[in-house]
């Protein structure tokens, strides 16, 4: 048995990918802190496809050793495919912006997502159909005024990830290593980022993706041996070859 691993699954994006992944017969483990909604995603799989198997972690990844805590929790299971999509946003100027939030941010988006990339390729490296996919954010690519840190702490996902890319294909590894780079993508990224109890798409933002489109684009970058899947200014979905420049190859 194979399992595919989606951090955040309970939710926005990561929750449209599970369904995703489930629809093509993938077994699941799905991680969050909300186990309601994890419980939920579970039985709305096991409704449609019986065959799967989901398993259910809670973990709260800001807080750093959760990150090693899960990872040796899983040890058990043969893991195909490894999906870093928990993220977390701050919508403000760096004057105004409440350091506990961005330390959670930073933790979750930076070192949580660099200790569970760093520990898959050390195990799964060598293994024939692997697949690590960071999810980073157009604004990994170029920078928000008004949400600063956020996009600083995106950019070293796409830096990191797109790095280990070429060091995997250097190594001539088995493993891919992939960046999915969203743009305003309708979820519950605005309500957590602004700190609001609701946010209305509609009204606020001129173009989005639903979170089911953005789920497509994940299959599209999964199903591609490009290492960037990135949205554009105009809301196209790119496959593309790392973008940042490498040295030392
Ligand atoms: N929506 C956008 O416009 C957009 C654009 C570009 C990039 N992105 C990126 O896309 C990814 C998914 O975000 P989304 O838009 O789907 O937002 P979302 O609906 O808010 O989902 C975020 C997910 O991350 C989980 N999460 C948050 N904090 C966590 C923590 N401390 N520990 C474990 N899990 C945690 C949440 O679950 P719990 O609350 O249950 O823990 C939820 O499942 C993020 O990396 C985000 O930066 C989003």
């Amino acid at each position: 048995m194979k399992y595919t691993v989606i951090t955040g699954a309970s939710s926005g994006i990561g929750y449209e990918t599970a369904l995703a992944f489930a629809a093509r017969g993938k077994n699941l483990i799905i991680v969050a802190r909300r186990l309601d909604k994890l419980e939920e995603l579970k039985s709305k799989i096991q409704d449609s496809h019986s065959d799967v198997d989901v398993i259910i972690r809670t973990s709260d990844l800001s807080d750093t050793a959760n990150s090693y805590k899960l990872y040796e929790n899983l040890k058990e299971y043969q893991v195909e495919t490894w999906i870093n999509n928990a993220g977390l946003g701050e919508s403000s100027s760096v004057s105004d912006q409440s350091l506990k939030k961005v330390e959670s941010m930073l933790r979750l988006n930076i070192e949580s997502l660099t200790i569970l990339s760093t520990l898959f390729v050390r195990d799964y490296s060598h293994v024939e159909g692997t697949q690590l996919i960071n999810v980073s954010s157009a604004l990994g690519y170029a920078t928000y005024i008004g949400s600063i840190t956020y996009s600083a702490s995106k950019y070293f996902v796409s830096a990191f990830t797109e790095g280990l890319a070429k060091e995997l294909e250097l190594k001539s590894a088995k493993m891919k290593a992939k960046v999915l780079a969203p743009a305003v993508t309708e979820t519950e990224f605005e309500k957590t980022a602004q700190d609001v109890e609701e946010f209305d798409y509609k009204n606020f933002m001129p173009m989005y993706h639903t979170a089911k489109q953005m789920a497509g684009f994940m299959m599209e970058l999964y199903d591609n041996d490009k290492v960037v899947g990135i949205v554009d200014e105009s809301y196209n979905f790119n496959l593309r070859d790392q973008i940042y420049p490498i040295l030392g190859v």
